[in-house]
């Protein structure tokens, strides 16, 4: 059996199904560029059936990434299985991804269906699907709670008909790390031909064992995981690439298994998709949480020290988390600044490079020293986040023990400049009443927080705001030295948000794939 397990990345489809979290097709080519960085075998770029802006970003993801299985979702249907091919034609490597429920309650509930019915369907939708490629995988959601031979039947019966994959997806995250070990057996042991395909799991992490059900299935032959980045996805998420990546290479003495991942990226992509997605890592997650390498009891620091070995089972390196970092400041030259952004992977055009070097400058004036997450977060800020409709322009606030909070917005309403003020109880409450009047929305501040990006008194603030409106919920972040400006950003990306998600109808949760 191989011993190299393939890395299928579902952040841009799965992941992005966590509440607030969708991203506009640019956005979502940025993530699929570093995804590829990375170096995952196959990333599931979305599910073109379901949106337009779906169908946009597989398409441009399609045609720009070469180095990567571009992966495309289909229910079990010739309908949405063209749809997929119409948006995957132009990938290098493109993969179908077709899926149809095989539990009882879901045949019964929910697709009113026969098991006899839903193996004919499965079969057609691999067949259609074998007719545009080679490479086609087939999920049998809520495969843990299925019948065990009527699930080896349907997987049988799909690799007969040219399945390439076969997905045991854990849709509810139900299983217990043992069971589902149990299963995977099983399906290796009764499955006709299962060794002209390969086995793949999927799991969710509603009982918080996401990871530890992946890792067992793996140990017990199971060969592709399908993960995102941060854990983020549906409900409690999906299992995290970066649990995965790192349990098999810290425990490889113990697993046997290595995945063609560049683990040093493995942080950068984690910031990045933080930064796109606007949903916070927590302090205390597994490999990128920072809190992941930070030693704050005095007998470990103490341990730590004499030999890292003492409390550290991973180098911070190795994930890609920088323990020299480099310090730019005001007089850093265009050269290193470059040379800084290279050095984080970032191939800049000489336009963006421009534009960021003078945001860089500005922010140098305000502060002694820039770090590294600085740079990023400007990174994020100008070139990574796409302004779709509302844009800042210009903000100056008053507020005081004294003032009424007065602000002034200056805003490009899908290009064109329009100016307003208002006042508030608060300085940030004076500027969101005059945003929400200028753009007209009606959404309502579910949660607002603010963090520091590095540290110290100058240090940069991140807001992060969570929006509703009619039922649909957006998350906005953005990052400056003022905290108000930072809010204004940070709102503003949230009503973005809202207004892609508008457009994009089948990003409402209800409608949403499991
Ligand atoms: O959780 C699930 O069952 C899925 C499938 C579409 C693979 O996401
Ligand atoms: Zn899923």
């Amino acid at each position: 059996m191989k011993d190299c397990v393939t890395i299928f990345d579902t952040t841009l489809r799965d992941g992005e199904q966590s509440p607030g979290a969708s991203m506009n097709p640019a956005e979502k080519l940025r993530l699929a560029r570093q995804l590829e960085k990375l170096g995952v075998d196959a990333l599931e770029a979305g599910f073109p059936a379901a949106s337009p802006g779906d169908f946009e970003a597989v398409g441009l993801i399609a045609k720009k990434a070469r180095n990567v299985q571009v992966t495309a979702l289909a229910r079990a249907s010739k309908k949405d299985v063209d749809i997929a091919w119409e948006a995957l034609r132009q990938a290098a490597y493109p993969r179908i991804h077709t899926f149809i429920a095989t539990s009882d309650i879901h045949l019964e509930h929910k697709l009113k269906m026969t098991r006899d019915q839903v193996l004919e369907a499965a079969v057609n939708a691999v067949r259609a699907a074998k007719a545009y490629t080679d490479n086609v995988e087939f999920s049998a959601e809520d495969g843990s709670r299925s019948d065990r031979d009527f699930l080896c039947r349907v997987f049988g019966a799909v690799i007969q008909a040219g399945a390439t994959t076969v997905n045991l997806p854990d849709t509810v995250g139900y299983a217990l790390p043992d069971e589902f070990a149990q299963l995977v057996s099983y399906i290796l042991e009764h499955t006709p031909n299962i060794h002209q395909a390969v086995l793949s799991i999927h799991c969710h992490d509603d009982l918080g064992l996401a990871t530890a059900n992946t890792m067992a299935a793996l140990k017990a032959g199971a060969r592709q995981a399908e993960v995102t980045i941060n854990g983020i996805g549906e409900r409690a998420g999906n299992t995290s690439l970066e649990e995965v990546v790192m349990g098999l290479y810290t425990r490889k003495d113990n697993m046997g298994l290595t995945t063609r991942i560049n683990t040093e990226e493995i942080y950068p992509t984690s910031r990045l998709v933080s930064m796109v997605t606007g949903i916070v890592v927590q302090p205390n997650k597994a490999v990128v949480g920072a809190n992941a390498f930070a030693h704050e009891a005095g007998i470990h620091q103490d341990g730590v020290l004499k030999n890292r070995m003492t409390y550290e089972i991973m180098e911070p390196q190795t994930v890609g988390i920088a323990r020299n970092r480099l310090v730019l400041g005001k007089h850093s030259g265009r050269h290193a600044f470059k040379q800084k952004l290279a050095e984080f992977g970032y191939d800049l055009q000489e336009k963006e490079l421009n534009q960021l070097f003078e945001k860089f400058k500005e922010l140098a004036d305000k502060r002694k020293e820039i770090l590294d997450e600085d740079i990023e977060v400007l990174v994020a800020e100008e070139i990574l986040r796409v302004p779709d409709v509302y844009q800042l322009d210009y903000l100056n606030v008053v507020s005081g023990t004294v003032a009424v909070p007065t602000a002034t917005v200056k805003l490009k309403i899908r290009g064109v400049e329009t100016q307003s003020a208002g006042f508030g109880v608060g300085p940030i409450d004076a500027t969101f009443n005059t945003i929400a009047k200028m753009t007209g929305s009606r959404s309502q501040l579910l949660r607002f927080s603010v963090n520091s990006i590095s540290g110290g008194m100058d240090a940069q603030g991140e807001v992060t705001v969570r929006l509703e409106e009619n039922g649909l919920v957006a998350l906005g972040k953005g990052a400056d030295p003022d905290i108000i400006t930072a809010s204004a950003k940070a709102y503003l990306n949230g009503l973005n948000r809202l207004e892609y998600m508008k457009r994009n109808p089948s990003l409402a949760p209800e409608e949403r794939t499991p």
